[in-house]
């Protein structure tokens, strides 16, 4: 069987934790395979209603194994408080297993994280703040200190010390801050390291075996593809190595390229970003405010950080950028989400193109001064005014409603296969399982 990687379209938050959640079903293995804790999905199912940062979506599912891979950084205390909260609430965690050779979120990655932010001052990125960034910069820097490391206690203060004292320079020369105590460090993370042992494996034989056995494997995108760091909208990008987008699945997690042989990409019916940057299609007001608070949607599914809390931006649904993504990422098929978050709005608008400086392209522009300056160019197109999170058949849904699902599927041109119409499991209307079954003729 092949690999399937899930991945987001726009800024991150798409739904990839409820998708995955849905398509897990399927698969034998669901690993992450990039990113740190700056992720955060939301999860609603029968067992309630969960934030994840750190561990796959398929968690919820005890027949399965999930892997963190590689590729992601590890911030030790969420990894082990996620695991607690999960387990308080009955959901085993017995069958994760975690990358040895991922690299670990020390202490002084957030405080450089917040102290760049300050530093930057207007041009602040307006990160997460939780050390992701730095974690990979030290990474590619090759002065991380891995998973492993902290199983062998000679080993990591070998590994430490020089670190640490090249940080402490840093904290008190750049920020003016106090420095970081080794031994104290060197405690806790030892004892980080005692707990996470159960969990910690050689993950990337894991699923190279899986592989083998012909088991689907389903790798789990953080993050958005316009926040990839060579394909986003750079500099205003996370900071992950292997990149956030599809083809480094394969890689976050020990694969090949070969193994993966299907790419569903994550696009909500509109978009949002939190952090600063370009966003063509942004909305402001009371236009904005309504769909930020739900729309036509369920109370409390409101459009604010799962990590940080932070009231996310919103826009239209950018088809200039869905098309970019779309081929970035050789997406097969898509799952649109939060389609009733709409129902309120009595017109909805799909942006086919920019203008920028009385020039019309439909192509995403290549400099950053390119997207600052792009004016949206949109259809409109009436709204559907109706509750939509019951239906469940794609002939059920409102023609308006339908009209807006195939303009958004022929301006990017890649089948939509699930349209999700509110955050339980069940609220979605399925038209093509992973497998390419037909399930609803269109
Ligand atoms: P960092 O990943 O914390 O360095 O933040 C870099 C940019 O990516 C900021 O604009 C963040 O808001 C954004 N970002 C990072 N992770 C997520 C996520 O999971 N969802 C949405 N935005 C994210
Ligand atoms: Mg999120």
């Amino acid at each position: 069987m092949p690999a399937v990687v899930i991945i987001g379209g726009q800024w991150g938050d798409e739904g990839k934790g409820r998708t995955v959640d849905f398509h897990s079903q399927y698969c034998s293995v669901i690993a992450r395979y990039s990113a740190g804790n700056n992720a955060g999905h939301t999860i609603m199912n029968d067992q309630g209603k969960f934030a994840l940062h750190v561990i796959p979506a398929g968690i919820f599912r005890s027949d399965k194994i999930c892997i963190i891979g590689h590729g992601v950084v590890i911030d030790p205390a969420v990894v082990l408080g996620e695991i607690q909260g999960l387990e308080d609430r009955g959901v085993s965690t017995k069958n994760l297993r975690i990358s040895r050779n991922a690299n670990v979120i020390m202490p002084w990655h957030p405080i450089i994280d917040k102290g760049d932010e300050l530093l930057r001052g207007d041009l602040a990125i307006g990160t997460t703040g939780t050390g992701t960034g730095p974690a990979f910069h030290d990474k590619v820097a090759r002065t991380g200190i891995r998973i492993a490391d902290l199983l062998d206690a000679e080993r990591f203060a070998e590994r430490l010390r020089p670190v640490i004292e090249y940080k402490n320079r840093i904290l008190i020369g750049l920020y003016g801050l106090e420095p970081l105590d080794y031994e104290e460090v060197y405690e806790n993370y030892l004892n980080f390291g005692d707990r996470l042992r159960p969990y910690a494996d050689d993950t990337a034989l894991l699923v190279q075996e899986a592989h083998a056995d012909g088991k689907m494997i389903l790798l789990e995108g953080a993050q958005g593809s316009l926040l990839d760091l060579d394909t986003g909208t750079y500099p205003y990008v996370t900071s992950s190595v292997p990149a956030s987008i599809a083809a480094g699945g394969p890689a976050g997690v020990g694969l090949g390229p070969t193994a993966v042989e299907k790419v569903i990409g994550v696009y909500k019916a509109y978009q949002t970003r939190v952090g600063n940057g370009p966003m063509p299609t942004e909305i402001f007001g009371q236009e904005a405010e309504d769909i930020r608070q739900g729309g036509g949607g369920v109370a409390g599914t409101g459009e604010f950080g799962t990590t940080t809390g932070r009231a996310r931006r919103i826009g239209w649904f950018d088809g200039v950028l869905a098309r970019h993504t779309a081929a970035i990422n050789g997406i097969t098929s898509i799952a649109l989400t939060r389609l009733d978050t709409l129902s309120h709005a009595e017109e909805v608008k799909i942006c086919t193109g920019y203008e920028i400086g009385g020039i019309t392209i439909n192509t995403m522009p290549a400099t950053l001064w390119g997207m600052e300056q792009a004016k949206p160019i949109y259809e409109n197109m009436p709204g559907w005014g109706e509750d939509v999170s019951e239906v469940r058949r794609l002939a059920d849904l409102p023609v308006n409603a339908r009209n807006f699902v195939k303009a958004i599927e022929s301006l990017i041109g890649v089948s939509i296969d699930m349209i999700s119409v509110g955050p339980e499991r069940d609220q979605a209307i399925v038209t093509r399982d992973i497998f390419g079954t037909v399930i609803e003729t269109k």
